[in-house]
């Protein structure tokens, strides 16, 4: 364990040394050589130096290399051993100015291969002389130099080093200089120090010899030759023609354009008189636009002169003779506006969209315009192309407010674009403009408007509910909302009913239907309001009137009021055996609720037991008789009576008439059997006759005066009154409540006839219903209450049938 530990060190340290023994250098060898030595000699003995036998250096073809393969300047000498020189050395040339020169060479033994270095130190030797770059210097020196200037003159250089370098300066004896030799850096130069004042006009040259020398042994010496040229004294400045020049350029002048030329005089001579010129102060934005001609003094523009960036400029120029003696002056440039820029517009405000309604003069917008030129070439004048509502009100400086001239109107015209073009005052001016978009923007100002005046709907009676019967259509050219119509029904009411319970309207497209079903005879037209109202806030409406025509339809079979229908009362006429053809006997009342034709009735005798005796008006109702009453003739006479209407199909009604031919009322038959049997007693039925022919005839002359009086007091009172004819409970019961007005209007007259049993008289009270403000209600209540006529015909109210019967109140 010991040893090996020991080991380890030993073996490290041999390598180490065997290293250093073998490769690096078998034994270096080092000689010392003077640069410049002939070749041939010899430098060293190698071969003793190494302690090898000189004859084995041939047979170990032993040579000196070169590291570098490099020029080779030694040699060896195989018959004495020596290193001798092959080739000269310079010193200067292998080493210039360093200060230590050493060629290392090796020197190779082959078999075995060894290696030594030879390292060879070249030593300098005086063998250049100190010389001068330049044989002759010159100096100018002004005769007016202060003593003790001093004037450094150029250094002479010498290769070699050392000792051998320069050494010191002397100059030549003289009157003016000294010789001062500086040493800066180990390097040496002189200095001509003035120690006496020159004179020119004693001597205008100076030549002096310069001798620079080196320290070596043979001292070696190199010289120069200085050249003093005695300048004269610079005794006149130049002077500038003007002290202030003074131009007016128009800007945009092309590069290259003259724009003054400077100049200055010097009396001097010579270079002294040369002036040249340059600026002698400008400022840098002036620098880049005009440049100056050194020898002429031209000055010319170099960029480009823009009034709007400079209006003028002003810098100093000098001139300067050939020693420097200068003189300045002034150079002022006035720039001319030319008009080379146009109006600007810059709109600072703009109101947009506009509302239709502002009021005239509203301001629209706000312009400002610019123009950079100057004078009357930034004059501008604004101007609006085309025929518009608005005009340029001029405001502070160059603002301009845009207003409006008059009303707008969105549904005209809903955009404008207004164009603003500005003009300078140039010659010739420039102009430029621009264009404002302005939008209207809608306010609900129309209100929706129906397209006709009032509109008409017909509907056939009968109806289905539901079915459209018109409709209505309004426009309103306003925007989206403010123009979207919507309809509706005004509130109001019919017969004391909504008007909604009969009529609705689509609230979009206006089209009207019908709620219920209609009854021409309850009420024939009546008229509603329409609204269309737009969506706007607040909304605008019109309203429409909407006449609503309910059409007949047949739908009412005619009533008989006149006589009685059957079965309820008995109603009896008589007719006088004296009756000739044509007297009145009777006359059937009917009535339609219906209108017009459905309405037009027609009578016809369908069944009568006698026929050919008595005959009826088609349209009157008027049983006459048509020829004589003769004895022979049955006493009771039954007439079935047929009553048509008019309408498509027509409708009718039946009923049955008796008559009796008889002028005394004994002769009457018991009422009882007078319908049925037919040989009554004849004295009674005589008896019954003539009571009820005298009661009759009385009780219509009672009611004819009754009625007269009533005509001299109040005449349409007494004119219905006469109608009476036909009391209320005759009519129809729609009758009372026709229209919602509660006026019963009929465009028919009814005729009415009311006949008494007298065979002698006709009592005809015509009634005209077209005077059509009656009140029904109230007046035919009045006339119930009129016993006579109660006593006169017997009113069965609920009586709805077609038959009807004659007899007597009981
Ligand atoms: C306004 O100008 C625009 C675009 O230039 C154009 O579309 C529009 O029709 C013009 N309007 C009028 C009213 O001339
Ligand atoms: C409708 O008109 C009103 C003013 O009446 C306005 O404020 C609104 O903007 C208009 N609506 C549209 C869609 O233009
Ligand atoms: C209907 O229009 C008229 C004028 O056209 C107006 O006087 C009336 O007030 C309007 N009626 C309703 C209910 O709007």
């Amino acid at each position: 364990m010991g040893c090996t530990m020991l080991w380890v060190p030993l073996s490290s340290l041999l390598v180490a040394l065997l290293s250093f023994l073998f490769p690096a250098a078998h034994g270096d060898l080092s000689y010392t050589l003077t640069e410049e030595t002939k070749t041939q000699y010899v430098i060293g003995n190698i071969a003793k130096d190494l302690g090898i036998d000189s004859t084995k250096l041939k047979l170990r073809k032993a040579r000196v290399e070169t590291e570098d393969s490099s020029k080779r300047y030694v040699d060896i000498n195989f018959n004495t051993g020596d290193l001798i020189v092959a080739d000269t050395i310079d010193r200067e040339t292998l080493c210039g100015s360093r200060l230590n020169c050493i060629l290392n060479f090796e020197l190779v033994l082959e078999n075995p291969l060894e290696l030594h270095r030879i390292s060879l130190n070249i030593q300098d030797m005086n063998d250049n002389a100190p010389k001068f770059l330049n044989e002759r210097i010159n100096l100018e020196i002004h005769e007016s130099t202060d003593k003790g200037q001093r004037f450094r003159l150029d250094e002479a250089h010498d290769y070699d080093i050392g000792q051998n370098g320069i050494n010191s300066y002397s100059i030549g004896t003289n009157n003016h200089f000294t010789l001062s030799v500086q040493d800066k850096h180990a390097r040496k130069y002189a200095e001509l120090v003035l120690e006496k004042e020159l004179d020119r006009e004693k001597q205008k040259d100076i030549d002096l010899i310069l001798t620079a020398v080196d320290g070596g042994i043979p001292q070696r010496s190199g010289t120069a030759v200085i050249h003093i040229t005695v300048l004269d004294a610079n005794d006149n400045v130049p002077v500038f023609s003007q002290p202030v020049y003074k131009v007016v350029l128009a800007e945009n002048a092309p590069i290259g354009t003259e724009v003054v030329t400077v100049s200055a005089e010097d009396a001097d001579e010579g270079a002294n008189g040369e002036v040249t010129y340059e600026f002698s102060r400008i400022a840098h934005n002036a620098a880049q636009l005009f440049t100056i001609d050194k020898l002429t003094g031209q000055i010319k523009v170099a960029g480009e002169i823009d009034y709007e960036q400079g209006k003028y400029y002003e810098f100093g120029v000098q001139a300067k003779d050939g020693s420097g003696l200068a003189s300045t002056a002034s150079v002022f440039i006035d720039i001319t506006d030319v008009n080379d820029n146009a109006p600007k517009i810059i709109l600072k405000s703009l109101n947009n969209p506009l509302p239709e309604n502002v009021i005239v003069g509203t301001e629209v917008a706000i312009i400002n315009v610019q123009d950079k030129d100057s004078g009357d070439n930034r004059q501008i004048h604004c101007s609006i192309q085309g025929n518009t509502p608005f005009k340029l009100n001029p405001s502070i400086k160059n603002y301009f407010s845009l207003v409006t001239t008059g009303m707008l109107d969105r549904e005209l015209e809903e955009e404008y674009n207004i164009t603003i073009t500005a003009t300078d005052g140039g010659s010739p001016p420039l102009s430029s403009s621009t264009t404002i978009h302005l939008t209207i923007s809608d306010v609900n100002d129309n209100p929706p408007v129906f397209e006709q005046q009032s509109y008409t709907a017909y509907v056939m009676e009968n109806n289905k509910p539901g079915t459209s019967i018109s409709s209505v259509t309004a426009r309103d050219p306003d925007w989206r909302q403010n123009g979207t119509v919507l309809y509706s029904l005004e509130p109001s009411e019919i017969n004391g009913l909504p008007v909604s319970s009969f009529l609705s309207v689509n609230s979009d497209t206006g089209v009207i239907q019908a709620v219920r079903s209609f009854d021409y005879e309850k009420f024939r037209n009546f008229k509603v309001q329409v609204v269309a109202r737009d969506n706007g806030s607040p909304p605008l409406s019109s309203n429409v009137t909407v006449g609503v025509f309910i059409s007949d339809e047949n739908d009412n079979s005619p009533q008989i009021l006149y006589p009685a229908p059957e079965g309820k009362s008995l109603m009896t006429e008589m007719v006088p055996k004296a009756a000739v053809s044509g007297s009145l006997v009777s006359k059937v009342i009917a009535v339609d609720a219906d209108s017009g034709q459905n309405a037009w009735l027609s009578y016809q005798i369908v069944k009568s037991t006698d026929p050919g005796l008595f005959t009826i008006g088609l349209h009157s109702g008027e049983i006459r008789a048509q020829r004589d009453i003769t004895e022979s003739d049955s006493m009771k006479q039954n007439l079935v009576i047929s009553v048509k209407d008019n309408g498509q199909p027509p409708l009718s009604a039946t009923c049955s008439v008796y008559l009796l031919i008889s002028d005394n009322l004994a002769e009457i038959p018991e009422l009882k059997d007078m319908t049925y049997e037919e040989n009554n007693s004849k004295l009674t039925s005589y008896l019954i006759i003539a009571l009820v022919s005298i009661s009759t005839f009385f009780l219509t002359f009672i009611i004819l005066i009754l009625a007269l009086r009533f005509c001299h007091r109040r005449k349409p009172r007494l004119l219905f009154d006469g109608a009476v004819a036909i009391p209320s409970a005759y009519l129809p019961p729609n009758y009372a409540e026709v229209e919602g007005a509660g006026t019963l209007r009929s465009s028919y007259n009814y005729d009415t006839y009311l006949t008494t049993g007298s065979h002698t008289s006709d009592f005809k009270f015509i009634t005209s219903y077209n005077d059509s403000t009656l009140s029904p209600a109230g007046t035919l209540k009045k006339v119930q209450n009129e016993t006579l006529a109660r006593n006169l015909i017997t009113i069965n109210n609920s009586g709805e049938g077609d038959e009807c019967s004659m007899g007597f109140v009981g």
